[in-house]
């Protein structure tokens, strides 16, 4: 099919075209139209065939119903079986202009606009070119966004050619969009109305009308397995481009450092004009961190140019979900498909035997961080019949074996503390296994956002310390250690000392941690405790 391209960017001047297109409406065709929200592919919403050629064009699911296009209040009464007053406050405060109220329906709307449902959707543009082209075609149009399904939304008359050219008769150039997003979407079909899709008529607006307005769930979140949308719309993956988008929850200084740490040479960031200069990466922007307009105006051309700049990884902007922000968030979130990611804080723990690490890591858990514990990580590689239990049994006797082929701990430390030789032997069975699942359970933190402590007696010695934010280290005077081991392991002083000597001495680690806690009793470990974490969290 050959397009015709229409400029009607001054639909006064520009009557030709706009008749033209007219025409085109009224011999059942499909046209693209200019609205302050986004471009529509509208055609005549009471003619069955012609609607039928819009779902053709996008390639669009049968069941999701369309936007019917006005020019009058009055034409509310032609589509909705009952007007409530709510829809006439609602009318009188937002129209012409982006909301879409929707009504149980009147018969003569056909099953195609309605998607098989008992309801209608109405908007009244106020796009002078809109407005014009209703007139003229002298019917409501039914339109949705004129883009193929799951591509984000046209807002230049360029975006419109990419998809629509040869799909459809006529395409209307009526300049950039105004908003960028399209129309606030809100039931009152419902007991309580619902909004079901945030635009840049905002929630709190609508609130000022009618009081109560819910937010469907489907505003913030993915749908459920088995879940019904209240809105069709929102069961489609919407406004996807091809690159895989990672939303980056937090802060500005949070979001950079996200991406020093993560990110890679070739991705890409979707953020605010602002964030340029603070971000090594090729940056996409939509608008300014404190303006959601400028956002809404910039996010659908900004996805465009992601694909067409190739971008395959791309680490976006969490923006403010207040007022026009909140339909930021819904068109952000699922052009990412819901896939978030947060900077996460991972401590390292080392300390002499008895200083009182366990307690220190404890509190930790008690803020929420998962414990990576290097004694309980060990303890599972020697599993009976593990393959670092064979070994060891090679090197230490078979007698370190309890009869049940378990590892007797005592007797395999009593050999193994023995001397420095001994020690360097049980390290060389053990550590690299353990180090590999520390290293794993780590790294699967990180990448969930997940806060985390490793209680790891040798953190520096392996270079675990390289995966930590934070190194902390542990001590207390000797007399106090020995007195705590005593009392708690039951060991003999002299195997306590074995213990303590195999250690590398005091300098090493007070060098090399960030921090470093002297558990001596006079001030308790909590307090102790507390400094480090505020300072921990504030940096
Ligand atoms: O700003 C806009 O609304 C743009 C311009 C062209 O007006 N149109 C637009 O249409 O975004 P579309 O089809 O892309 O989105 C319409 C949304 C869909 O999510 C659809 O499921 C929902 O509105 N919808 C339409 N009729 C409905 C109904 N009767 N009940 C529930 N949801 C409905
Ligand atoms: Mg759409």
């Amino acid at each position: 099919m050959n397009t015709l391209f229409l400029d009607i960017r001054d639909p006064l001047q520009n009557t030709d075209a706009v008749n033209t297109a007219a025409a085109f409406i009224k011999a059942g065709e499909v046209v693209a139209m200019p609205t302050e929200t986004v471009y529509g592919l509208a055609a005549n919403a009471f003619d069955s065939s012609a609607v039928h050629k819009i779902f053709a064009a996008k390639g669009r699911p049968q069941d999701n119903p369309l936007i019917v296009h006005i020019a009058f209040v009055q034409e509310l009464f032609d589509l909705a079986a009952c007007v409530p007053a709510a829809a006439l406050r609602l009318a009188e405060k937002f129209w012409p202009g982006p909301l879409t109220i929707i009504l149980p329906k009147k018969d003569c709307v056909p099953d195609a606009v309605s998607g098989g449902l008992s309801t209608v959707a109405v908007r009244m543009p106020s796009h002078p070119g809109a407005n014009a082209l209703i007139r003229a075609a002298g019917v409501p149009l039914a339109a949705p966004s004129a883009n193929i399904s799951g591509f984000p939304s046209p807002t230049d008359v360029r975006h419109v050619m990419d998809d629509m050219d040869g799909r459809i008769a006529a395409v209307c150039d009526g300049g950039n969009c105004e908003f960028g997003v399209e129309s606030t979407v809100l039931t009152l079909a419902t007991d309580v109305p619902r909004l079901l899709r945030p635009g840049s008529v905002t929630l709190e607006q609508l609130r000022e009308v009618l009081g109560e307005v819910q937010v469907d769930d489907a505003v913030l979140n993915p749908l459920q397995v088995g879940q019904i949308a209240s809105s069709p719309g929102m069961k489609y993956r919407h406004y996807a481009p091809k690159a895989k988008i990672t939303v980056v929850k937090g802060t500005a200084e949070e979001f950079y450092k996200f991406i020093e740490k993560y990110a890679k040479k070739n991705d890409f960031a979707l953020c605010f004009e602002e964030d340029v200069p603070h971000i090594a990466l090729q940056c996409v922007t939509f608008g300014q961190a404190d303006d959601p307009f400028s956002q809404t105006h910039r996010l659908f051309d900004a996805l465009r140019e992601l694909d067409e700049k190739k971008a395959k990884t791309v680490w976006a902007r969490d923006p403010d979900p207040q007022g026009v922000g909140l339909a930021v968030c819904n068109r952000l979130y699922r052009a990412a498909g819901f896939s978030f990611a947060k900077n996460s804080i991972t401590v390292g723990i080392t300390g002499i035997t008895g200083a009182g690490k366990s307690t220190l890591t404890k509190l930790f858990a008690q803020k929420g961080f998962a414990v990576v514990d290097a004694d309980e990580i060990a303890r599972s590689v020697t599993k009976k019949g593990s393959p670092v239990l064979v070994q060891l049994a090679d090197v230490f006797g078979e007698d370190i074996l309890l009869a049940d082929g378990t590892l007797d701990r005592r007797k395999l430390g009593a050999r193994a503390f023995a001397d420095a030789e001994s020690t360097k032997k049980l390290n060389e069975i053990t550590h690299p296994a353990i180090l590999e699942r520390i290293r794993t359970a780590v790294l699967d933190l990180q990448k969930d956002g997940k806060n985390s402590v490793l209680d790891v007696p040798l953190l520096f010695e392996t270079g675990l310390d390289t995966l930590c934010d934070h190194t902390v280290y542990i001590t207390a005077d000797r007399e106090i250690r020995l007195d705590r081991l005593l009392r708690r392991d039951g060991l003999s002083v002299q195997e306590i000392e074995k213990r303590m000597q195999a250690r590398s001495d005091e300098a090493y680690f007070t060098e090399r941690s960030d921090f470093v806690l002297v558990n001596n009793g006079t001030d308790a470990l909590e307090t102790l405790f507390e400094e480090l974490y505020t300072e921990i969290t504030k940096q």
